[in-house]
């Protein structure tokens, strides 16, 4: 099940204040900065896996447990990706969005394209992308520089897309002839080929890093494509913003940020960015003056 669509139910005020200060007071976990929702769901989540009969039962075993705790937090992560995700997102950049940004590129002289999949969790969405360019690059038959930084704040995630080798289940989008391009099976799991290996660079990251305004590795950010999606959605408003902002500096002008599909209101509501198509979670920065 794709668990973005279902994150929201409402929490009594106490019981969200005494996780808090269960997690803080007993482990010194921070769970703060998420979404109340999120968090009211999550607890009643690991309640009934604990086969725990009410609030206050699960409550006490999280204040004495801590190996309940670090599962209760942990269980706050949410790795769930899929090759390209969204369809019409995917679409978009296919078709205008990459092609647009490759030509302006090429007429500008400046040196390459720079990407960053931000929340990357297991690397469906920085493969994809890469598979998109690597197609046009093909097509054109023209080399194309080109930098796709990949970033989640999970050395575990990390260490599986740099793997890149996935089951069946979130290859659904993935079109037959990219399929026998850019992956090989060995029986139920497929693998990116040489083909696209070292063309993103996976790293760690913490959005919500107040020390660093880009990933250290970009060096600079400066990125004409940011995608942060199914992230924004499990943090409080606050913390949206903090991120939000943060991914914006990390535009060049004229670039172009996608969201999830359930954090397009988000992006809307923040401004400072521009819907680039109906029902699609596309924005841009002030593009470039001609
Ligand atoms: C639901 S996955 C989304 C994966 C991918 N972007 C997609 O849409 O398919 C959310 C990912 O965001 C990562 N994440 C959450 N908070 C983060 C933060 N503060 N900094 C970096 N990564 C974060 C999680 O580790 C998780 O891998």
């Amino acid at each position: 099940m794709n668990p973005e669509k279902s994150a929201s139910s409402r929490p009594t005020r106490s019981t969200l204040d005494e996780i808090m200060a269960v997690m803080c007071q007993a482990h010194g976990l921070d769970v703060t900065a998420y979404d109340e929702s999120f968090l009211a769901k999550s607890f009643e989540k690991r309640r009934r896996a604990t086969a725990s009969e009410t609030a206050a039962i699960y409550l006490q075993r999280l204040s004495g447990d801590p190996a309940e705790a670090k599962i209760f937090f942990r269980s706050l992560t949410i790795p769930y990706s899929e090759f390209f995700r969204d369809p019409l997102v995917f679409a978009l950049l296919e078709q205008v969005i990459l092609p647009r940004l490759l030509t302006e590129k090429e007429a500008s002289g400046r040196a390459e394209l720079r990407l960053w999949s931000a929340g990357c969790a297991t690397g469906q969405e920085a493969w994809s992308i890469a598979i998109l360019l690597d197609e046009w690059t093909t097509s054109r038959g023209k080399p194309l520089a080109y930098r796709i930084f990949a970033t989640d704040r999970s050395e575990a995630d990390l260490a599986r897309a740099r793997s890149g080798v996935y089951g069946a289940a979130t290859l659904g989008n993935v079109r037959l002839r990219q399929l026998k391009r850019y992956f090989s099976r060995q029986g139920e799991f497929y693998t990116i080929t040489a083909k696209l290996r070292g063309r993103v660079d996976f790293s760690v990251y913490d959005l919500l890093d107040r020390a660093s305004s880009s990933p250290p590795a970009s060096i600079y950010g400066d990125f004409d494509l940011v995608i942060c999606s199914n992230v924004l959605l499990y943090y409080r408003p606050q913390i949206q913003h903090f991120i939000l902002d943060k991914l914006r500096r990390n535009l060049a002008t004229g670039g172009y940020l996608v969201s999830g599909e359930a954090e397009r209101q988000i992006v809307e509501n923040a401004g400072g960015l521009g819907a680039v198509a109906p029902h699609a979670s596309i924005f841009q920065s002030t593009p470039r003056r001609r």
